[in-house]
């Protein structure tokens, strides 16, 4: 048996270790507390779940659903998307439910990319931005994310020869794994840009509902032009504690989501329906969780911001996403200083290189574990800070 060669081009999928090397940890009897991967916590909010309970008892439901997805879960995207971001669609050509944003991403590689196409790639970026083309047989051209620029890329650096075989772009604010919100005026120039180069832009708003100190994050279809060039990627899953639920829905230009729906009814059959019911009550219901939600980051954000302070790493406190993304102590690399913590204190942190070369020198902590755990880790990390910092010298 020989699998494919495509597989050789990608890197192991960064959870997909990490989740090993806890695994063996444990077995040692080492009590390991995960800051890696952004999987909340907290419960989906309970009027989800009851939703949940009655559409899983309707044998309406245990039939395959229908790619193009029920009209309950397009409307009740198209009113969220009209409410909170003032963006009007028609739920009829421009929504779609998506089986997690992850599948979205993926998907989009295989119905816009051929052979040799270009598809432009924030670094560091979630890994999937990268994987999809590759396996798509694209290449990914990465566009440097820096502190320096406030972690958004230079549009002007990307050079023509990637340009001339650019089809898409992806982009993502409040940013995994920078924490960065988009500036003013961003999403303008990618709009200008995308006409300019007949791409495809692909805005993941993973995070847009867990935003900080009052910032509210836009969506990238209510820049005046986006819907001419461009689809958002809007996943339930962070926002609503949905990881597990697989619920996300495609929303933009229209001709893009009836690409992306021709090639899902040849690759899958649909969200469940039943989670698409769920799904629209989380976007019609009350919100109250989500502002719980923001509140409990916060709270934690702030926690691990002043542990980093007191030995001495200074940061801007993120005002998105869950995640802190902080430099690593001078001696160390990435991947170095996160064995280093997982060696010396069981806590795990993923290192900013799994995210793409201009990752490197920084590590990401996701604020995902209970208070007490973080707090815990966060004692646990100061101690071995202090190791970790000494080493080197010694
Ligand atoms: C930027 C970004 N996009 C998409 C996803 C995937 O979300 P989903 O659970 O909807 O597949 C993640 C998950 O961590 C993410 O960080």
């Amino acid at each position: 048996m020989r699998p494919a060669e495509r597989l050789e081009r990608i890197p192991p999928y960064l959870f997909a270790q990490l989740e090993q090397k806890i695994a063996d940890k444990r077995a040692a009897g080492v009590d390991v507390i995960s800051l890696g991967i952004g999987d909340p916590d907290m419960p989906t909010p309970p009027n989800v779940v009851e939703v949940m309970e009655r559409a899983v008892r309707d044998p309406g439901t245990h039939r395959y659903p229908s790619n193009r997805g029920r009209p309950e879960f397009r409307e009740a995207v198209t009113s969220f998307y009209r409410r909170r971001f003032g963006v009007e669609l028609d739920p009829e050509t421009q929504v779609m439910p998506a089986i997690g944003g992850k599948e979205c991403i993926f998907n989009i590689n295989f119905a816009f990319l051929d052979e040799g196409d270009v598809a432009l790639a924030a670094d560091p970026g979630y890994p999937p931005y990268t994987g999809g083309p590759l396996i798509a047989d694209a290449e990914p051209v990465l566009m440097p994310l820096v502190p320096e620029l406030g972690f958004v890329p230079d549009l002007s650096a990307i050079p023509d020869s990637a340009l001339e075989r650019a089809r898409l772009m992806f982009v993502n604010y409040p940013n995994n794994p920078t924490g960065a919100i988009v500036p003013d005026g961003f999403f303008d120039r990618v709009v200008e840009f995308a006409r300019e180069h007949d791409l495809l832009v692909v805005h993941d708003s993973a995070y847009s509902e867990l935003t900080y100190d009052g910032y509210v994050a836009p969506s990238f279809l209510a820049t005046p032009g986006a819907m001419d060039v461009g689809v958002e990627v809007f996943s339930l899953s962070k926002g609503w504690n949905m990881t597990g639920w697989r619920c996300a829905a495609i929303a933009g230009n229209a001709d893009a989501v009836a690409a992306y729906w021709r090639l899902k009814t040849n690759v899958d059959s649909g969200l469940f329906d039943a989670v698409q019911l769920a799904g629209a009550e989380a976007l019609t219901g009350p919100q109250d969780s989500v502002r719980e939600m923001c509140a409990i980051y916060t709270r934690r954000r702030n926690l691990v911001i002043d542990a980093l302070r007191e030995i001495g790493i200074q940061i801007e406190p993120p005002r998105g996403t869950i995640y802190v993304w902080a430099p690593v102590p001078e001696g160390h690399t990435s991947a170095s200083f996160a064995e280093e913590v997982l060696k010396q204190s069981g806590v795990v942190v993923s290192p900013g290189s799994a995210y793409g070369p201009n990752g490197e020198g920084f590590f990401r902590i996701s604020l995902t574990v209970p208070d007490e755990r973080l707090a815990e880790a966060v004692e646990r990390m100061r101690s071995s800070f202090e190791e970790v910092v000494r080493e080197p010298e010694l």
